[in-house]
């Protein structure tokens, strides 16, 4: 069952999602050769706290950590470490803030310092795959004509879209419905209300989309070691359209 938010709900999950915005705002400009995902899981840590806001993913189902840190091959979940940040790493870093029980989740790909050609279009790449599938969640449209067109934009550019971890719906709950891979076919799926709010989280590869996971039990690596990146926007669909609660 869908949880339809109200207006004054929606503010509420806005206030979540703007901490969490406030993050990725603050690390931008320190992702450089030489940080730590440590340091940067720490950072995001004191702005929640900060802000009377808890990290949710720590904790949540054994995750130990405030952020999911993931580098090159990996797609998500990738645990923070002290291991600094070298040239040409790109890092997905995903985070959930909880503010007076509701939640907001973002994740953003970062460059470290001067990339690589394919590790540039693959991040610019994955944003647009965002943007299109935000364009196309309006109400009355149907969640097949979001993953459709991200679907197309990536595979258009010879790239993989990730089957294996899903997109959801979120409020008091991380994981509400509905939760749907980002792939799909236009007027398919179900259909976009006023009052839904869900995430869009592309996570596209740079071979092959299948992934692996590692030892740890959380690690989702792609199987042919290529890239992966993942952007993640926190939406809430109104009358004129979807509205991004985790806007930078
Ligand atoms: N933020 C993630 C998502 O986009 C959830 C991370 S899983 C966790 O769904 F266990 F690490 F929290
Ligand atoms: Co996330």
């Amino acid at each position: 069952m869908v949880i339809l938010k109200s207006k004054y709900e929606i503010e509420a999950i806005r206030k979540a999602c703007q901490v969490v915005a406030e993050c990725h705002r603050t690390i931008a400009p320190l992702i450089k050769p030489g940080i730590t995902t440590n340091e940067i899981d720490r950072i995001f840590e004191d702005i929640m706290m900060k802000h009377g806001a808890k990290p949710y993913q720590k904790g949540y189902k054994g995750y130990p950590y405030a952020t999911c840190a993931s580098t090159n091959d990996v797609i998500a979940h990738g645990f923070p470490s002290n291991k600094p940040l070298e040239v040409g790493d790109i890092v997905t870093i995903d985070t959930v803030a909880e503010l007076d029980g509701w939640l907001g989740d973002s994740a953003w790909s970062y460059a470290v310092g001067d990339i690589s050609p394919m590790a540039k279009k693959l991040i610019r790449v994955t944003k647009e795959c965002l943007d299109l599938g935000i364009a196309q969640a309006q109400p009355g449209n149907r969640l097949g004509d979001v993953t459709s067109a991200i679907q197309r934009h990536a595979e258009s550019q010879g790239f993989g879209v990730v089957r294996d971890l899903l997109a959801h719906g979120i409020g008091r709950d991380l994981h509400e419905e509905p939760t749907y891979m980002h792939v799909g076919k236009p007027g398919k799926g179900l259909r976009i209300k006023e009052g839904m709010v869900f995430t869009i989280e592309p996570m596209i590869t740079e071979g092959t989309y299948f992934m692996t996971i590692d030892p740890d039990g959380w690690t989702a690596r792609t199987k042919d070691n290529k890239l992966a990146a993942q952007y993640e926007h926190t939406i809430a669909i109104t009358s004129e359209g979807p509205q991004i609660l985790t806007m930078q």
